[in-house]
């Protein structure tokens, strides 16, 4: 494989030195540039932008074009390919966030519920990858990623997002055979389709674990951690073991130990979680990523400036940051703060890398 001209993200997943702290943003391309709004229009859809590996390239190489401080590119793409691979019928209604058609809301529609043909149901999205890649000409590292077992379970039981995902908690208490069933069938699926995603050329794969945090403390290891260990371990036993792993559960700061401990080579830090501490309690073992509030680009290059610089200080002296927001680029931005941004991480992080 040809080396990367950036390599400095991946790097910092293995934990070696670098001159400054590698940046980039979830969400970096999407909604609040101008320029994504434009190609989406052409496109007709969100998904059509997804399904479509030329928009797919063009959209994810618009964050590298405006802003040359960034150290990775991400797939664009959804985590909720894989529930429309299986056949439960994704659609997005404007301003509400995704949909199914066909939720697993029965007992028999969950016992049918099987590992679809990944190779060929989810071709468009390892066809993008490829193109990105030979876009990317090996200027900076692919990230490519999926949702979490217990995160996907979530939009596949509710049938939509941003609920208090009393259906899937439901099952876990009361049928817990049931839940299970749909979390073995997702951790494979997400193994071979992370799996064609690295075939395809992405140089880091990365473990969306959005709603891993909604679980009480009691349950998270059982119903979402343990799920994402068996996928890095099945990747590592399929050979890709120096693959990169990131897994990040928002709302997962009390069990920082556990994932510390999964086989990830680094973990993702919400903004309620002091990185800081964060680092105490992992104790360097894996590096960290993270965690800028994402609201804090609403407000001035200022305030910017001065509260990254104490996200970097926090972190403090030594290999193993990533810095990022802790959650995704929200679409109310201004293109220039995020600028601001990254211009201060490259400038005021290279203090934190010297002997
Ligand atoms: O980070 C990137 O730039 C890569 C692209 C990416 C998208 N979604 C593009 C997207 C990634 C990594 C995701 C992951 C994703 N998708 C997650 C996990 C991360 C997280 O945010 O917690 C989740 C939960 C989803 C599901 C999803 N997709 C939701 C809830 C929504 C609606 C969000 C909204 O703001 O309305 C989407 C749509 C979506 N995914 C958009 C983008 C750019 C907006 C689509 C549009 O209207 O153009």
């Amino acid at each position: 494989m040809p080396s990367l001209i950036n390599d400095n993200l991946v790097k910092t997943l293995f934990k070696q030195k670098t001159a400054y702290t590698p940046c980039w943003v979830m969400r970096q391309a999407g909604r609040y540039l101008p320029e994504y709004r434009e190609t989406r229009k052409k496109a007709g859809s969100f998904l059509d932008l997804c399904k479509n590996k030329d928009f797919a390239t063009e959209v994810t190489m618009q964050p590298l074009e405006r802003y040359p401080n960034l150290d990775a590119a991400i797939l664009f793409s959804d985590i909720l390919t894989i529930p429309d691979a299986m056949g439960l019928g994704l659609y997005f209604e404007d301003g509400e966030g995704p949909k199914f058609k066909y939720p697993l809301q029965d007992e028999s529609t969950i016992q049918k519920l099987d590992i679809p043909n990944v190779e060929e149901k989810l071709m468009y999205v390892f066809d993008a990858v490829s193109s990105i890649k030979k876009t990317l000409n090996n200027q900076v590292p692919l990230i490519g990623f999926s949702g979490s077992p217990w995160t996907l379970a979530t939009y596949m039981v509710e049938g939509q997002g941003g609920t208090d995902f009393l259906k899937t908690k439901k099952l876990v208490y009361s049928r817990p055979d049931l839940i299970n069933h749909i979390l073995k069938i997702n951790t494979e699926t997400i193994t071979k389709y992370l799996a064609s995603q690295i075939d395809a050329g992405v140089d880091v794969v990365m473990i969306f674990d959005s709603w891993g945090g909604t679980l009480a403390h009691s349950e998270y290891e059982i119903y979402s951690l343990n799920f994402m260990k068996v996928i890095i371990s099945n990747l590592n036993l399929l050979g890709y073991q120096d693959i990169p792993k990131i897994i990040f559960t928002k709302g997962g700061g009390q069990s920082l130990q556990a994932q510390a401990n999964s086989g990830a080579n680094a973990i993702g830090i919400d903004w309620q979680t002091s990185l800081g501490n964060a680092r105490k309690m992992t104790n360097d073992k894996v590096a960290l990523q993270g965690n800028l509030d994402p609201s804090i680009l609403l407000s001035t290059p200022k305030v910017i400036e001065r509260t990254a610089k104490k996200v970097l200080d926090d972190y403090g002296k030594g290999e193993g940051h990533i810095f990022n927001l802790g959650h995704g680029i929200t679409q109310f931005t201004p293109p220039e703060n995020l600028e601001a941004l990254l211009e201060t991480v490259r400038n005021y992080s290279p203090k934190y890398h010297q002997e």
